[in-house]
């Protein structure tokens, strides 16, 4: 097992370099098998939930080729099985990207019902409400979710929440239908677009990606693309709040700024100087961090994702915070480690009243996922003493080389591996990995 061992208290100063998102990237590659051709995807980020999609994809049938770090030629022409079994699927929440393009492709599907989940309740009732919108019957049998149309056929679609798997979901299932498609109460979330303009590029019809109502003429055949992912909105997002947090200076680059705004303005409110370039964003904290509110919400709002993140910073800042969880139940299940540091946070549901204490201290805690880890990786870095944070598997799912960007700031974190006593722990924990 790894961990990482972070002496905090040192000021991060320097440049790094965002890789491309995470959540783009897990739709993008099933988005591949809708293709008659193959398609080159660059800026893939190197992180464990995109290799599961790779896995996938090579054991479906299709032939995978790195050209360098970021990116990939992948071949969907020979896919043979439509099938993702719990085994791989139970690694990865959006292995039921899958359901929607095996679907759009081959009109038939069969993908695991994704693994358990430690956001609260995780629902799939909208992508089956829009499948079915299309033409499509599913079962459930044995942990398994069949899907079968005799032919998809373009129709209206509304969803009941703002859901983005949802939305992605039915942009695949739709893409190649028999007619107009047209999904109200969309996300409006980047990767949405992402993904509706790397489809576009394969000769797809898409309008409206970005918006609440999305329209989709269905084509017959989809041409080879070459196509880059956009930079991670929440990886930038998650840098700009270690350089506020450790009161460092960082040029945060390879950014859409526009994806950033409701992060940048939070971060301005607790007292961050925000210095905006047209890819590039500097960070820097001259003055002491105040008291806010937040409410994390769909995009345009404050991302969920981020929510983990801006709350420790919120113990560094004066006064008392309030940080409400608008999209997941269970979004809170950090606090208790960053108690063991030192915070003072008290949770009441869906909301948590920060009070600032300027300062936490080291100690041994545990990821208990992919944000969380984000989170106390960033109370590490501010706190005095050594840091230890167990289960980092989840921090890989989702950040590429976090340690190695975070080192080149300053930063004293490193990855050390540690005798595997509590293996069947980690196991335990992989499982319920979203
Ligand atoms: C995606 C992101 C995740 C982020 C979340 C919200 C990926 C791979 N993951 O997750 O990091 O936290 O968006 O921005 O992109 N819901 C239903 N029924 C459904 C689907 C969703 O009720 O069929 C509810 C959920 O319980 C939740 C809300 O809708 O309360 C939003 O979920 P959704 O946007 O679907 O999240 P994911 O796509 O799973």
């Amino acid at each position: 097992m790894d961990k990482f061992v972070i002496k905090g208290g040192r000021r991060l100063t320097g440049e790094v370099t965002i890789s491309g998102a995470k959540n783009a990237a897990v739709a993008l590659l099933p988005a591949v098998i809708l293709c008659d051709e193959p398609c080159i995807l660059e800026n893939v980020p190197s992180i464990s939930d995109v290799n599961i999609c790779l896995r996938i994809l090579k054991e479906m049938g299709a032939e995978v080729t790195s050209l360098g770090k970021d990116s990939y030629r992948i071949d969907p022409t020979n896919i043979d099985k439509c099938c993702v079994p719990y085994e791989t699927a139970r690694k990865m929440r959006a292995s039921y990207y899958f359901l929607g393009s095996l679907l759009g492709k081959f009109n038939k599907a069969r993908v695991s019902m994704p693994g358990g989940c430690p956001l609260g309740d995780r629902p799939i009732d909208q992508h089956l409400k829009a499948f079915s919108a299309l033409g499509a019957e599913y079962t459930l049998s044995q942990g398994m979710i069949d899907l079968r149309a005799e032919k998809l056929t373009g129709n209206q679609i509304f969803f009941d929440v703002v859901s983005v798997g949802a939305t992605m979901n039915a942009i695949l299932a739709a893409v190649k239908a028999q007619g107009l498609t047209v999904i109200e109460n969309a996300a409006k979330e980047p990767h949405i677009v992402d993904l509706a303009n790397f489809l576009n590029s394969m000769g797809a019809n898409i309008m409206g990606a970005g918006t609440d109502v999305i329209k989709i003429r269905g084509v017959e055949h989809l041409h080879g693309t070459s196509y880059s992912v956009i930079p991670d909105q929440i990886e930038a997002g998650t840098f700009m709040i270690v350089a506020a947090a450790t009161k460092g200076d960082v040029l945060v680059k390879n950014v859409i700024p526009k994806h950033l705004e409701s992060i940048t303005k939070k971060l301005e409110k607790i007292g961050v100087n925000i210095e905006q370039f047209d890819d590039s964003i500097r960070v820097w904290v001259d003055g002491p961090l105040v008291k806010t509110s937040v409410k994390t919400t769909p995009h345009p709002g404050f991302p969920t994702d981020m929510q983990p993140q801006i709350a420790t910073l919120l113990t560094l800042a004066e006064g008392t915070s309030i940080v409400t969880e608008g999209v997941w139940e269970q979004r809170f299940r950090y606090v208790d480690e960053l108690r063991r540091m030192g915070a003072d946070i008290s949770v009441d549901g869906k909301v948590a009243v920060i009070e600032g204490t300027g300062k936490l201290m080291g100690a041994p805690v545990k990821a208990c996922d992919l944000r969380a880890g984000a989170a106390l990786i960033i109370a590490g870095l501010a706190a005095s003493g050594i840091t230890e944070i167990e289960d980092i598997f989840h921090v890989e799912r989702g950040y590429d080389c976090m340690e190695g960007k975070l080192r080149a700031l300053g930063a004293d974190i490193e990855k050390v591996s540690f005798p595997d006593a509590d293996a069947e722990s980690e196991s335990s924990a992989r499982k319920t990995a979203i």
